[in-house]
């Protein structure tokens, strides 16, 4: 793993007003938003105060940009995402999209997920009435093979966090994508709990389809979710909703004569978007970028492996994989009073959440080495 000290880790933390609060250790719930991105939220809101219509190219700018920076932490094409309200938003469009295809979702009605998957995303799919079965993970770490074992000839996708909520535990995205080809269903990835920690590489990788949103690693407040669908298969696909922004010449704003629906996936963003966090999302996503997304990852395994070591010194049992490449920077730990520890810490202004079982400690780059230390000094 890379070390991460090229950046001045403490001078990007002092970029976040949370810390001079609160030792905050729960990323993986809502990320805190730096300055800049509270500051471009105030700026749009003024935006809107003081210029209305008239700033409105201005906020479609913002989703180009924001489209760009999320193409390039996803390691995809801009082209090939579009903007949602969430990840179970996105996970739903996806679901109506492949039922429709008589091929995909019309013929085959079986998912494959992984036992500890959040609900966003197995709720939309068993809404549309697809069966699931759940893959079981082997000591915190789900596997291709434990998703195979449970697949049948009418099984259409698989549908697994790349980093799980509960533990943050990370699967082999690499492993999964040539499991899942070979098996030939679909990988469909919620990164919710990835993007914004390293780079993720969908594209090159072979992802089918990715959901994310950005309240979390991303530091953008909510309403900023995203769904990606690899070129190929989306042009197999029907857009699952439309509306005058899905039309090809929408910006335009001249409603005289028809237009057609944009073939790409943002014929999602069907009307007026919420911009305001949007442009918390450009500036957090740039910084991110401008940090380095290697050396972001870096700085999280580093502080996860010094949380991981910490615990077990104190004689606690870890769910979290102990080898970096499943973990990154969330550790759950099991405690016989979870909520009563996590009272406790809050009363000294150290905050960690009661997740599976455990407790669940996810710091991000606004957090130093002294924030974990004082975390496992607390108790
Ligand atoms: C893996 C994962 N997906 C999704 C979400 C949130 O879902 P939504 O974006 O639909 O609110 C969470 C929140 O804890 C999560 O951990």
């Amino acid at each position: 793993m890379e070390d991460s000290g090229s950046v001045d880790w403490g001078e990007v933390c002092q970029r976040f007003p949370i810390v001079n609060e609160r030792i905050y250790l729960n990323a993986a719930a809502v990320g805190a938003m730096p300055q800049v991105a509270v500051d471009a939220v105030h700026a749009h809101t003024r935006s809107v105060a003081l210029r209305a219509d008239g700033a409105f190219q201005t906020w479609l700018n913002l989703k180009e940009s924001c489209r760009v920076n999320l193409g390039a932490l996803l390691g995809v094409p801009p082209r090939s995402l579009g903007f949602c309200s969430h990840t179970s938003h996105g996970m739903g469009l996806l679901a109506l999209a492949l039922e429709e295809a008589a091929d995909l979702g019309g013929a085959k009605k079986h998912i494959v997920h992984a036992a500890d998957e959040f609900p966003a995303s197995t709720v939309p799919w068993q809404h549309r009435g697809y069966e699931l079965a759940a893959a079981e993970a082997q000591e915190g770490i789900y596997a291709p093979e434990a998703f195979a074992a449970c697949s049948r000839k009418d099984t259409l996708a698989w549908v697994v966090s790349h980093a799980q909520f509960g533990t943050g535990a990370r699967i082999d995205l690499e492993a999964f994508c040539k499991a899942a080809a070979a098996q030939e269903v679909l990988l469909i990835v919620n990164a919710t709990q990835s993007v914004g920690t390293g780079p993720i590489d969908a594209g090159r990788l072979g992802v089918d389809a990715l959901v994310a949103t950005g309240h979390k690693w991303l530091c953008s407040g909510f309403g900023n979710g995203v769904l990606y669908v690899k070129p190929s298969l989306w042009e197999r696909l029907r857009a699952p909703l439309a509306g005058w922004a899905s039309c090809v010449d929408a910006a335009k704003l001249d409603f005289s004569k028809p237009s057609p629906l944009r073939k790409d996936v943002a014929v999602i963003e069907s009307g007026s978007h919420q911009f305001a966090e949007l442009a918390a999302l450009e500036k957090t996503s740039e910084m991110l970028l401008e940090l380095g997304l290697d050396n972001v990852r870096a700085r999280l395994v580093e502080l996860g492996d010094m949380l991981l070591d910490g615990l077990e010194a104190k004689g606690y049992a870890i769910s979290t994989p102990s080898a970096q490449a499943h973990h990154s920077s969330a550790v759950t730990f099991l405690h016989p009073q979870p909520a009563l520890l996590v009272e406790e810490l809050g009363k000294q202004k150290i905050d960690v959440v009661a997740r599976a079982g455990g407790v669940r400690v996810s710091p991000h780059i606004y957090n130093d080495l002294e924030a974990i230390d004082a975390f496992l000094d607390a108790f």
